[in-house]
């Protein structure tokens, strides 16, 4: 049976769509099921129902607490199946550990910046400010921490002297688009997991993030 991906977003939903052409193209061995979003009008739906996949939204302003919200996710997602993988593509909510804990191993995030430098927003503005040389993206498996939870990968982009914030954002994104893809293939298929907080491969533990270059 081929494995099933469920994509979380909040907005534009571009990394779903590059999981969704993976598939499509068979670089990513797998098919995404099922887009949810947070917010109703996430032109990532748009997409998505174009492309007859199943869409749900849970409007977190309905929920007064953080866990009802998680609750209602949870319900949401399992309705639609039991998916292999869910994968957060821009999803603007902290989830608790109601959530985290429910599909612990088969939650991965990707955050434009090179953790555990810049959680949060305005990652790129945070690396031209800080004079950085080098800046990306980094998937991650998530916990209840902001960006936090065990690092898988980082993909790495130069900045260029020349580099606006959207010009460096540009670039970062296309590297995102090559990264995710690439980690959820190795998890679903390339012997990557996490146990016990460590990145495993094949059973052996990494003693650091794997590392991708872009340019
Ligand atoms: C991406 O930069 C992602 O890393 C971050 O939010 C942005 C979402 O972009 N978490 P998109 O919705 O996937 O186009």
């Amino acid at each position: 049976m081929i494995p099933e991906i469920t994509v979380l977003i909040s907005g534009r939903g571009s990394n779903m769509q590059s999981i969704h052409q993976a598939c499509l193209h068979g670089t990513l061995k797998a098919a995404v099921t099922h887009v949810v979003s947070n917010t109703i009008d996430a032109a990532g739906l748009d997409y998505a129902k174009q492309h007859d996949i199943h869409t749900s939204v849970v409007p977190h302003q309905e929920f007064e607490k953080r866990s009802d919200f998680d609750t209602e996710l949870i319900r949401t997602i399992q309705q639609h199946g039991n998916p292999d993988l869910i994968l957060l593509a821009g999803f603007m909510r902290r989830l608790t550990p109601i959530f985290t804990t429910k599909f612990d191993g088969r939650l991965i995030n990707i955050h434009p910046s090179l953790l555990p430098k810049y959680p949060g927003l305005d990652t790129h503005a945070r690396a031209l400010k800080s004079g950085d040389k080098w800046h990306g993206c980094s998937v991650h498996f998530v916990n209840e921490a902001l960006d936090g939870g065990p690092l898988i990968a980082r993909g790495i982009v130069p900045v260029l002297e020349t580099d606006t914030e959207s010009s460096l954002a540009a670039r970062v994104l296309k590297a995102e688009h090559q990264l995710f893809p690439q980690i959820a293939q190795l998890v679903l298929h390339g012997g990557l997991a996490c146990l016990d907080s460590h990145i495993k491969l094949n059973d052996t533990t990494l003693s650091s993030p794997l590392v991708y270059y872009y340019n």
